[in-house]
């Protein structure tokens, strides 16, 4: 019994924002964004929520699958942007599609948030628990975003990605890795709650998100490479094997980085950071929704997925189409 994903499906705001309008409200410009990290813009939510963005993602991948909301068994969101604590947002999916008998719930497990769901799903579709799942990764990463932090609020996007997966008799996720390591959390965080507590008198200010680019930079070119080669092997393959390599859209010096440490062609790396910007745990869904839509993908290949960032986390998989 494999886990085979059977639909994708995408949604990124309408709104626009190039580089070069981020250089009329700050001091930064297209040059050095786009030089250091491939981005040449991002969509930004106005009208758009985080949950609104998943449900127009889910009903196109549902609808890409030929999957009816009353097959759905699970639902499971990766976001750390939800629009509130408390429905989760894949609570708000499961409404807005009709997908009454799913058992829904979000996953924060930053930008490698897609992975960790799709992970999870395949571990209770291969115990017999479920049949049919719906993963998403989704985020509007604006409304968190420190604006006065030009070296890190240049680099993110809104945006949400899904994908439904199936319990079939023939082969889909052939192997997968995940790790964490709590103890460099600080190098990406965002720690904006207030403590309502009338016992506790805190007059923190909100803090957004505050990254330390060159530590992020040296986690991820270390710590993905090696997953890859993990999942690979563990999936019986060999890096030549791979057709594609659908990773987390960073940052393009860090996909460079990785396809020469792998000593694969950077062909093999589709891109979507261009016009994405990182969108955290969206952007290996929104992705492989691209190239599922630009026919890229015919079945039998083989993908190697990968995420990292917040937490520290990270989380790999390969997958046959
Ligand atoms: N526009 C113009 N100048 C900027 C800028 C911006 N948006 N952001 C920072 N700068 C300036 C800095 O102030 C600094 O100026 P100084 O030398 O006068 O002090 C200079 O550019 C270099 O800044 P630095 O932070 O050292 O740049 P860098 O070469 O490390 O590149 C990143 C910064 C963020 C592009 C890089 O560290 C990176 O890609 N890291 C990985 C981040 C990532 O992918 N995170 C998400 C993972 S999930």
């Amino acid at each position: 019994m494999g886990t085979k994903i059977i639909g994708t499906g995408s949604c990124l705001p309408k709104t626009v924002v190039t580089n070069d309008d981020l250089s009329r409200i700050m001091d930064t410009s297209d040059e050095w964004i786009s030089s250091r990290t491939g981005i040449r813009e991002r969509h930004l939510a106005k009208e758009e929520t985080t949950a609104s963005m998943s449900v127009e993602a889910a009903k196109r991948a549902m609808e890409n699958a030929g999957v009816t909301a009353d097959e759905i068994d699970l639902i499971i969101v990766g976001t750390v942007s939800a629009d509130h604590v408390t429905p989760a947002c894949a609570c708000e999916v499961q409404a807005a599609v009709g997908a009454d008998r799913a058992v829904a719930f979000d996953v924060n497990a930053a930008c490698s948030g897609f992975m960790f769901a799709l992970n999870i799903a395949h571990v209770y579709l291969q115990a017999g628990i479920y049949r049919t799942a719906l993963i998403l990764g989704a985020e509007t990463l604006s409304k968190i975003m420190d604006w006065d932090d030009r070296s890190t609020c240049v680099l993110f996007g809104d945006g949400a990605g899904a994908a439904v997966v199936r319990a079939e008799s023939i082969s889909g996720l052939l192997s997968f890795d995940q790790g964490s390591d709590g103890t460099k959390g600080g190098v990406l965080a965002c720690t904006n709650r207030t403590n309502n507590n009338p016992l506790v008198k805190t007059s923190r200010e909100l803090e957004y998100v505050h990254m330390d680019g060159q530590e992020v930079y040296k986690f991820a070119v270390t710590a993905v490479p090696a997953s890859l080669h993990k999942v690979i092997e563990a999936a019986g393959l060999t890096v030549e094997d791979i057709d594609y390599f659908a990773l987390h859209q960073a940052n393009i010096r860090i996909i460079q980085s990785v396809a020469k440490r792998l000593k694969v062609s950077e062909d093999k790396f589709p891109i979507s950071l261009d016009h994405c910007g990182n969108i955290s745990a969206a952007s290996v869904p929104i992705l492989l929704d691209e190239m599922n839509r630009k026919g890229m993908l015919k079945p039998g290949m083989k993908i190697a997925l990968s995420g990292f960032g917040g937490g520290l986390t990270w989380a790999s998989a390969v997958v046959e189409w």
